[in-house]
C-alpha cells in the first residue's frame, strides 16, 4: 500500500456553504481568534497546499505567524514555516506572488508533464517545478509528497483541491469553521464541486469536536481510521 501523509482538510465557508464571495477581493470569514487557531495548525504541519486559483486570487503568504510557533520549530530543527505546495494545470502562476517570497519555505508546484519546460521557465528560480505526470493526480501527488518526508499534509483550498481530495478519499481529517453571514451568489465559489464522496448516507463521517470559537464554528470530521481524537 503507498504510504501518503496524514492529511487534513481546513477552510471556512459562510452559513450558505461558500468559500468566498465573487468580488475580486478576499471574503474574511474566519475571526482573529479562528486566524490564530489555524496559525496553530499549520505549525503543527510538514506541508501546506493550496490551489493555483487561490493563490492568484488571494495572494496568501502561507506562513506561521506567531514568532513564539515559529521560535518553536526552529528549536524542534525545523524551517520556520511548513513547506508550500501548489498545483497548476496550465502552469500561468506569477513568481512575484507572496506564496514564492525569498521567505525560509521550501516551495513546491506540480504541474502535467507537458507544462513542465515552460513553469521551470517561469517558476524555476523560486521554486521546485514538479512532474505530476500526464495529470496530477492527488494521489501520486500525496506518495511524492511523503516520499519527500511530509508526514503531515495541511489542504486550505480552494474548491477545487479540496473536491479531489475528498472524492478521491484521500483525507484524513477536516477543519470546517461556520462563519454566520451568507453570500447567496451562485457565481462565487462553494464548498465542493458536483462528485461522488465517499460519506454518503450508508457511510456518514465521524464528527470528533464542535467547538464555538467567538461567532465561528469549528466542526472537526474524521474521514479516516487514521484520525484520532
Ligand atoms: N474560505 C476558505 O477557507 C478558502 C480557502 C482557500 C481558498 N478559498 C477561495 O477559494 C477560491 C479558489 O478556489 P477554486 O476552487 O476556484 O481554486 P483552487 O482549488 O484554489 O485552485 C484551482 C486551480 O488549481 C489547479 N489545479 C487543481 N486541480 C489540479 C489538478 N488535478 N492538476 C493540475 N492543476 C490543478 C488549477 O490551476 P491552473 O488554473 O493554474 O491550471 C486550478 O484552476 C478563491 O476565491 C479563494 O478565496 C477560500
Amino acid at each position: 500500500m503507498p504510504e501518503r501523509p496524514y492529511t487534513l482538510l481546513s477552510c471556512a465557508v459562510s452559513i450558505d456553504g461558500y468559500l468566498d464571495d465573487a468580488s475580486e477581493t478576499r471574503l474574511m470569514l474566519s475571526n482573529q481568534a479562528d486566524l490564530d487557531r489555524v496559525d496553530a495548525v499549520r505549525a503543527d504541519c510538514d506541508a501546506i497546499l493550496i490551489g493555483a486559483a487561490t493563490i492568484r486570487n488571494d495572494n496568501p503568504r502561507l506562513l506561521v505567524r506567531a514568532q513564539e510557533r515559529r521560535d518553536a520549530r526552529l528549536a524542534a530543527g525545523l524551517p520556520a514555516s511548513p513547506t508550500k505546495v501548489t498545483l497548476t494545470e496550465h502552469g500561468k502562476l506569477d513568481a512575484g506572488s507572496h506564496f514564492f517570497a525569498a521567505d525560509e519555505t521550501e516551495k513546491l508546484v506540480y504541474c502535467p508533464s507537458d507544462i513542465v519546460p515552460e513553469a521551470r521557465d517561469r517558476l524555476g528560480s523560486v521554486a521546485t517545478v514538479v512532474d505530476g505526470g500526464p495529470r496530477v493526480g492527488m494521489g501520486r501527488l500525496s506518495e511524492d509528497l511523503h516520499s519527500r518526508g511530509v508526514g503531515r499534509l495541511m489542504v486550505e483550498g480552494g474548491g477545487t483541491v479540496l473536491t479531489q481530495f475528498l472524492t478521491e478519499d484521500l483525507a484524513d481529517e477536516l477543519h470546517l469553521v461556520v462563519a454566520p453571514l451568507f453570500v447567496g451568489d451562485s457565481r462565487a465559489r462553494r464548498f465542493v464541486d458536483d462528485g461522488r464522496f465517499p460519506f454518503r448516507p450508508d457511510r456518514r463521517a465521524a464528527l470528533v469536536d464542535v467547538r464555538r470559537i467567538g461567532d465561528v464554528v469549528l466542526h472537526r470530521y474524521a474521514l479516516s481510521e487514521r484520525c484520532v481524537d
